[in-house]
């Protein structure tokens, strides 16, 4: 049997790059697993198809049954876990699905990877990680003059989205401390790049300039995000796999502290560059708009640990990643209008029908 990994929420934004990624970057088999949420989406993995080493299972973490039966056929050496509830602005509306995928999902995840590892002979029993996604926002908000989140900084969530994904961190922890089970856990800044689903702050932006809409920023625009590059953090997932020291947390982020504001006027410039208008700048379509509650003030991220241990660093620079990300929007219109119709969610009820779910395997 040839080797897996199974990655859950592998049809999400960051997951859906990560697949991509292991697939040209690595030997062995993929198995995608993932609900198939609003933010799941299969167009972001059309391009591997017909791809013999990709599989995918539509089913939710929480249905312990799927779990088991999807590791116990596939024989994972790695489990690299995407799947969540990922917007902040959603987990303030209406936390319950932040607490059900999140934290439970996490403990059905972990307990059906521990009954295998339990059952796996020794050498694949040594071999075998649980990587688990986490973010950067468990630190909770810094001051101007504060020092960036490291590995060690306290956990002090804020969000319930964030509160979450502590809640989980601390789960993986403790199957590591208690039950031996090999896990990693990554803790990263703001992504964004190809396939980032048009609620959060840069896809929405792009999209909302071209189409003459107003740009939201919300209070004063002086919050303070460290940017990554998609591709950048899914290279540092792979690197955490390969050379990760079982039972450690990395922090990976861009060292590219920027207000928001500064962030949507730079969309702002490239678009005026790519995408004149026919007279002005997009930034008059500029607002400030009520701020989300609770907002964090600024976070900034020490990855010292992963590029020195690791010896991961990121390839991308804002600008030169922020150029590819509006492009790629530019040129992926039909993805975007697919997306914004809600087109591929009907696509998905068609093809495997809403009673269906956990029958669309193609294992
Ligand atoms: P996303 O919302 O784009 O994708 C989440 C994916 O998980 C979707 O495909 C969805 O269908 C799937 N999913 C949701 N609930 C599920 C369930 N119960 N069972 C199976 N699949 C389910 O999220 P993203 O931005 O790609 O984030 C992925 C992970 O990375 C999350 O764990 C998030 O907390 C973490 N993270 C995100 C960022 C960021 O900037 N986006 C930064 C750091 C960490
Ligand atoms: O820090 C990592 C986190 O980054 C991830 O764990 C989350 O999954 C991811 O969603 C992201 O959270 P943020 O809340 O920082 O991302 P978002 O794109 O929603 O917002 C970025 C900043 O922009 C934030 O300060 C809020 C602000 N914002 C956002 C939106 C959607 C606006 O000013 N206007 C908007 O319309």
């Amino acid at each position: 049997m040839s080797s897996s990994i199974l990655v859950t929420g592998g049809a999400g934004f960051i997951g859906s790059n990560f697949v991509l990624g292991w697939l040209k970057h690595c030997p062995g088999n993929v198995v995608t697993f993932d609900i198939l949420s609003y933010a799941g989406n299969l167009g972001n993995l059309e391009s591997i198809d017909a791809d013999p080493r990709h599989f995918f299972i539509r089913a939710d973490i929480n249905d312990e049954e799927t779990v088991r039966k999807a590791i116990q056929q596939h024989q994972p050496s790695a489990i690299v876990h995407f799947a969540a509830e990922s917007h902040v602005d959603r987990s303030i509306l209406g936390p319950a699905e932040f607490i059900r995928t999140n934290i439970q999902g996490t403990f059905t995840l972990l307990q059906q990877a521990l009954e295998y590892w339990r059952s796996l002979p020794e050498d694949r029993r040594s071999d075998f990680r649980f990587l688990h996604v986490s973010t950067d926002e468990v630190y909770g908000s810094l001051g101007p003059e504060d020092a960036a989140f490291s590995e060690t900084t306290a956990y002090s969530p804020n969000s319930p989205y964030a509160a979450s994904k502590a809640a989980a961190d601390h789960l993986v922890r403790a199957y590591s401390h208690t039950y031996g089970l090999p896990t990693l856990t990554t803790n990263c800044s703001n992504n964004y790049g190809p396939y980032q689903f048009p609620e959060k702050l840069i896809p929405l932006v792009i999209l909302n300039a071209l189409k003459g809409e107003s740009l939201p920023i919300y209070g004063d625009g002086r919050n303070v995000r460290d940017w990554l590059y998609v591709k950048d953090h899914c290279a540092a997932i792979r690197t955490v796999l390969a050379k990760g020291v079982v039972g450690e947390t990395y922090n990976i982020g861009g060292c590219t502290e920027r207000q928001n504001i500064q962030v949507v006027e730079l969309v702002c410039d490239i678009l005026d560059r790519l995408k004149p208008k026919s007279s002005g700048s997009y930034k008059s379509q500029i607002v400030f708009v009520k701020d989300r509650l609770g907002h964090d003030r600024r976070y900034a991220v020490n990855c010292t640990k992963i590029k020195e241990q690791l010896g991961w660093q990121p390839e991308e620079s804002f600008e030169s990643g922020m150029q590819k990300t509006v492009e790629w929007y530019l040129t992926n219109q039909e993805w975007v209008r697919r997306v914004q119709s809600g087109e591929y969610l009907t696509w998905i009820e068609k093809q495997y029908g809403a009673q269906q779910a956990h029958a669309a395997d193609r294992q």
